[in-house]
């Protein structure tokens, strides 16, 4: 690492992604994840049979696209949705001619898909936010659900996305003292993840774990953010929650950066 001033923020998911890698004890919460080209997403397809292909350097959910192999619902054997728009077609060049044209700018990477949780038939995931305290000590301040949009594979409040307690989301799917607990665990993984990140990355001071939760009620680290938004939290009930998030972020030199 470059010695001078450390970066405060590091956008590529895929240097992101390579850092946690080097935890043992975060690996296996990683989904597989793959630069994007032609044999990459074809031996992914075969594999994990769902994928999300997107951009290296995104954000706010754009350009990310969900892929099918032998989606149950169609016909075509391949199929793939950007923001409301479904794709099907009956093969592989087909469907990889598609995404290419519908990419935007930049690299993108291929990472396996997770079968999120629903909410009224909505997919949702979390995102636990943990910041460096003036006691310079890594704490969880805040985690809160997002809710798609009815029609889109994103959950970002920025893609349409609803923000929703953790514990209401979580509720059909677990009783009560479970979900409690099970917030616990996902509040010190975040804190872990924090940890890490920062041995490889000093310059970081907050950072926004998204938690994908699949069937069997795994957790998955879908990606971290370095800049994550801190008035998401302002839709928390509990406003100490909030006052706190704002509280760390201004004592970190949040809103200084432009
Ligand atoms: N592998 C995956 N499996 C299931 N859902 C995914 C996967 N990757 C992304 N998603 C969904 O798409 C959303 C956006 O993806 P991601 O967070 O990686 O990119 P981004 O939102 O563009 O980046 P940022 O959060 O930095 O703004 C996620 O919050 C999640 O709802
Ligand atoms: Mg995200």
């Amino acid at each position: 690492m470059k010695s001078g001033r450390q970066p405060r923020h590091v956008i590529s998911k895929w240097k992101k992604n390579k850092a946690l890698l080097e935890n043992k004890d975060l690996k296996p919460y990683l989904p597989e994840m793959r630069k994007f080209d032609r044999a990459n997403l074809l031996n992914m397809l075969k594999k994990h049979k769902m994928v999300y292909v997107k951009p290296v350097n995104g954000s706010m959910g754009k350009g990310v696209m969900r892929v099918d192999l032998k989606p149950s619902a169609s016909n075509a054997p391949y199929r793939y949705q950007l923001e409301t728009k479904v794709r099907s077609f009956n093969t592989f060049d087909e469907l990889y001619a598609s995404i290419q044209q519908h990419k935007v700018k930049g690299d993108y990477l291929i990472q396996q898909g997770i079968h999120l949780l629903t909410y009224q038939n909505r997919t949702f995931d979390l995102r636990i936010m943990v910041q460096k305290t003036p006691q310079k000590v890594w704490k969880t301040t805040g985690y809160i659900g997002r809710l798609a949009h009815p029609k889109k594979i994103v959950t970002n409040y920025h893609s349409d996305g609803t923000l929703v307690p953790a514990e209401k989301l979580l509720s059909p799917h677990m009783k009560g003292p479970k979900i409690k607990s099970y917030c616990v665990n996902l509040q010190d993984l975040g804190a872990d993840v924090a940890n890490h990140l920062h041995k490889v990355f000093p310059g970081i001071r907050e950072i926004g774990t998204d938690i994908a939760i699949d069937q069997k009620l795994r957790p998955w680290i879908l990606e971290v953010n370095t800049s994550p938004d801190p008035f998401i939290f302002r839709k928390l009930k509990d406003k100490n929650v909030f006052r706190t998030v704002i509280r760390y972020s201004r004592a970190n030199g949040r809103f200084q950066d432009k």
